[in-house]
C-alpha cells in the first residue's frame, strides 16, 4: 500500500513555534519518506468561522505557504494546494455528510472546546441572541469536511497537531461507514503528532495561540522574541537570585527543554536555579539565543520568499491542478462505490 502524507493550515494568521514542533518538523520529514505528500491551505475550513471576513482568509493564504516554504516543504517533493480550487473536496463533504449524525459532531472534543472558546451557543433548544450567537452549520461539520480533505486524494497519514486527534479518529469512523456501505474504497488514515504534544503560551496558558495572544511567530525578529521570552512567566516566588526558584510550571524551562540542543546543561540549570543563585534574565537570554538559532534560517529564508509573491503563488496554482486531478479520479471511483454514475 502507497504511504500518502496530507496536512494543512487555515489561512487565518501566520504559523508559530506550536506549529513547527506539533506539526511542521514532522511534515518536513515525512516528505521524504513517503510516496506522495501534501500541503493544503484550507481556505474552506478557515470560512467557517471567518464567513464575515473573506479578506483575512485571503490575506493569508500568502502568508501560510510562505511559512511552509520557509521550514523545508519542498514544491518538488510535496503538492501544495488550495482547499477551495479542489472541487473533489466539496463534493466528498456532501456524501460524507449522510454519514456523521449531528449528535457525533456534537462530541468531538476539539469542536467543543472552539465552541466554548468562542462562546457560542450549541444548545439547539435555545434561542440564539446577539451575545450568544448559534454555531455556524459549516463550522460544527468541519471535521466531515476535513475528512474529505484527507480523502480525496488516499491519504495514510497525517502530520498535525494533538488537537487534531479527533478529527483523524472521525475520518477514520467515514472511512469504515463508507467501506461497509459501498465497498471497500477508502484505507484508516494514521495521526502522527509532533514531538511536543502541546506548547505551551509565553504567559503559561494551556496552548500557545494566535487568538489568545501568546505565540511566538517564525517570522519574529529577534527584538520581538526577546521581548516575548522577557515578558515570560517564570516563578512568581523567585524574586531575588539568590531565592529557591521553582522549574515546574515556569515557561522558561519548559521552553529550555523542548528546543534546548544541550540538554545536559539545562539539567544543572535547572539544578542551580531550584537551589537558589541563577536569576531569571540569565535563563532568558539562554533561552533567546536558542529560539533565535531556530527561527533565524526560516526567517531569513521567508523574506526571501516573500520578494516573489507571484512565484509562491505559481507553486500553489501547479500543486492545485495535480490536485484536482487526483481528486477527479477518486470521485469516478466514489460515484461508482454509490451508484450514481449514470451516464
Ligand atoms: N484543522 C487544521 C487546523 O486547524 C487544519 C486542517 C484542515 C487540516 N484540513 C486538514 C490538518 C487536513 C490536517 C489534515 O490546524
Amino acid at each position: 500500500m502507497k504511504k500518502i502524507a496530507l496536512t494543512g493550515d487555515r489561512p487565518t494568521g501566520k504559523l508559530h513555534l506550536g506549529h513547527y514542533v506539533g506539526s511542521i518538523q514532522n511534515r518536513v520529514k515525512l516528505q521524504g519518506e513517503t510516496d506522495q505528500a501534501f500541503y493544503m491551505v484550507a481556505d474552506v475550513q478557515a470560512l467557517t468561522d471567518n464567513a464575515s471576513n473573506p479578506e483575512k482568509v485571503r490575506e493569508n493564504v500568502l502568508e501560510v505557504a510562505l511559512d511552509n516554504l520557509a521550514c523545508g516543504i519542498d514544491p518538488e517533493k510535496t503538492i501544495m494546494f488550495v482547499q477551495s480550487q479542489v472541487p473533489a473536496i466539496a463534493e466528498l463533504t456532501v456524501f460524507f455528510l449522510n454519514l456523521v449524525t449531528i449528535q457525533r459532531l456534537g462530541q468531538n472534543p476539539t469542536i467543543k472546546a472552539e465552541i466554548a472558546q468562542k462562546g457560542w451557543n450549541a444548545n439547539v433548544d435555545q434561542k440564539e441572541d446577539l451575545n450568544k450567537p448559534g454555531v455556524p452549520a459549516g463550522f460544527y461539520c468541519y471535521p466531515v469536511s476535513q475528512a474529505a480533505d484527507i480523502l480525496f486524494c488516499k491519504s495514510t497519514v497525517v502530520p498535525a497537531g494533538e488537537d487534531q486527534k479527533p478529527m483523524i479518529e472521525q475520518c477514520n469512523e467515514i472511512v469504515d461507514s463508507f467501506n461497509r456501505l459501498y465497498g471497500e474504497t477508502f484505507s484508516r488514515v494514521s495521526h502522527v503528532s509532533g514531538s511536543t504534544a502541546r506548547l505551551v503560551g509565553i504567559d503559561g496558558g494551556a496552548k500557545m495561540s494566535k487568538s489568545l495572544g501568546n505565540a511566538i511567530y517564525l517570522s519574529d525578529s529577534k527584538e520581538i522574541i526577546k521581548d516575548k521570552v522577557m515578558q515570560m512567566y517564570t516563578d512568581p516566588n523567585h524574586i531575588r537570585v539568590e531565592d529557591p526558584g521553582s522549574v515546574a510550571r515556569n515557561v522558561v524551562f519548559s521552553y529550555l527543554d523542548i528546543f534546548d540542543p544541550n540538554q545536559n546543561e539545562v539539567a544543572e540549570l535547572k539544578a542551580q536555579y531550584e537551589k537558589g543563585g541563577l536569576g531569571d534574565v540569565k535563563i532568558k537570554q539562554r533561552l533567546i539565543e536558542v529560539l533565535e538559532t531556530i527561527i533565524a534560517p526560516i526567517r531569513t529564508r521567508r523574506e526571501e520568499l516573500a520578494k516573489d509573491p507571484e512565484r509562491v503563488m505559481q507553486i500553489l496554482r501547479d500543486g492545485t491542478r495535480k490536485a484536482q486531478e487526483i481528486g477527479e479520479e477518486t470521485m469516478r471511483q466514489v460515484r461508482e462505490a454509490i451508484k450514481i454514475n449514470y451516464f
